[in-house]
């Protein structure tokens, strides 16, 4: 008997088939049945990669019609995120979907809503909770190395968006609703909480600006710095116009501090003694992490059983939209203070 979840990948680009398509292909949990992709060079993509034992359609209301599912994967970009979700409720269909969860707090309420409706699963994919060097850095938290921590400075610095400037719809404010705040700060914002210890935001203040990718209808840089409650801080620091690739963690504990930089995580005790963690992690540094996917796939296989495992994660993408929507206010606003 195959008592496989079958689902469909929603939306064929770069993350479905560079980070999400090799774990389910190889997690025997799951089969994906069917690809929904309006690009005729993104179905070709997705026959390339899926065979030909797998349907391709061009819409997702045809695709509910004719296909027996279980679950979506979304991984179209943000616009599209709630009318898959929505789609899919309707139909009592679980949803893995991309961050961001959507475009707005009020749009990611629906979202729930509707899953908590239909009583299915919704699992954001919050992928960077499994970097081996975040896993790292929680651990030596966790283990008192440097006390309470009270302080994360976050810093993303890229060249460019993700799939390049051009057309990219990061660029596009309707499509994306926001540029690199919601891009990689969604991603800073969950990391910065658990680094915490998972307290919540309460205030934030931020400046948005546009540097390089002047034709957009997005910023390329933001800076932000979320107040929590119990008085810890988190500095969000994001540009597209950097002159080279950098990724930056910098954690401050009553005891000493903390440092993420490429694979390395270096303890910092404030009585001496520098310690360094070299993390193992094979992964091309791209922007799929293909081999964080399959835990995602573990949580999401949880969820489809008991749809509340997901809770933490979905108060993880409530908190996310908040702050990011508070951010963009406080920047409207010449950076004042803006409560989330
Ligand atoms: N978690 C991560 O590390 C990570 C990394 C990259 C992208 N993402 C997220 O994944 C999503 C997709 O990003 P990407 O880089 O793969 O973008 P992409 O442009 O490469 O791919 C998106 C695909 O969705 C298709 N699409 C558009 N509208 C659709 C619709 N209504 N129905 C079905 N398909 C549709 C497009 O034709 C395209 O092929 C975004 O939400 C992005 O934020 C997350």
């Amino acid at each position: 008997m195959n008592d496989r979840r079958r689902g469909a990948l929603v939306g064929f680009g770069g993350v479905a088939e560079h980070g999400h398509w090799p774990g389910w292909r190889d997690d025997s949990r799951f089969e994906v049945g069917a690809v929904v992709e309006p690009l005729p060079a993104g179905r070709e993509r997705a026959r390339a990669a899926l065979g030909d034992a797998v349907r391709i359609y061009d819409d997702l209301v045809a695709c509910l019609e004719a296909e027996a599912l279980d679950f979506l994967d979304v991984a179209t970009p943000p616009a599209h995120h709630l009318p898959a979700i929505e789609a899919a409720a309707e139909a009592g269909l679980h949803v893995l979907v991309e961050k961001p969860l959507a475009l707005t707090p009020q749009e990611a309420e629906r979202a729930e809503t509707a899953a908590r409706e239909a009583g299915t699963a919704l699992l954001v994919v919050h992928n960077w909770h499994h970097a081996p060097v975040f896993r790292a850095a929680r651990e030596a938290l966790s283990s008192g190395a440097i006390g309470s921590v009270r302080e994360v400075t976050f810093i993303t610095e890229r060249t460019e968006p993700a799939s390049g400037g051009g057309a990219s719809w990061r660029l596009e404010r309707e499509v994306s609703g926001g540029g690199i705040l919601v891009d990689h700060g969604w991603h800073q914002l969950y990391v910065a909480r658990a680094l915490l210890g998972g307290a919540d935001p309460e205030r934030v203040r931020a400046t948005i600006e546009t540097r390089r990718w002047h034709e957009a209808s997005v910023e390329d840089t933001a800076h932000a710095d979320v107040e929590y409650i119990g008085g810890a801080v988190a500095r969000l620091r994001l540009t597209w116009a950097a002159e080279a690739r950098r990724t930056l963690v910098k954690v401050r504990g009553e005891k000493g501090a903390l440092r993420i930089e490429g694979q390395a995580v270096r303890v910092i005790p404030e009585t001496g003694g520098a310690h360094d963690w070299r993390v193992d992690d094979d992964a091309p540094d791209d922007s799929y992490h293909a081999t964080w996917f399959p835990r995602i796939l573990d949580a999401f296989a949880e969820a489809m059983e008991d749809p509340k495992a997901a809770a933490g994660n979905l108060r993880e993408a409530r908190l996310g939209q908040a702050v990011i929507d508070a951010a963009y206010r406080s920047g409207a606003k010449g950076g004042a203070p803006v409560d989330v």
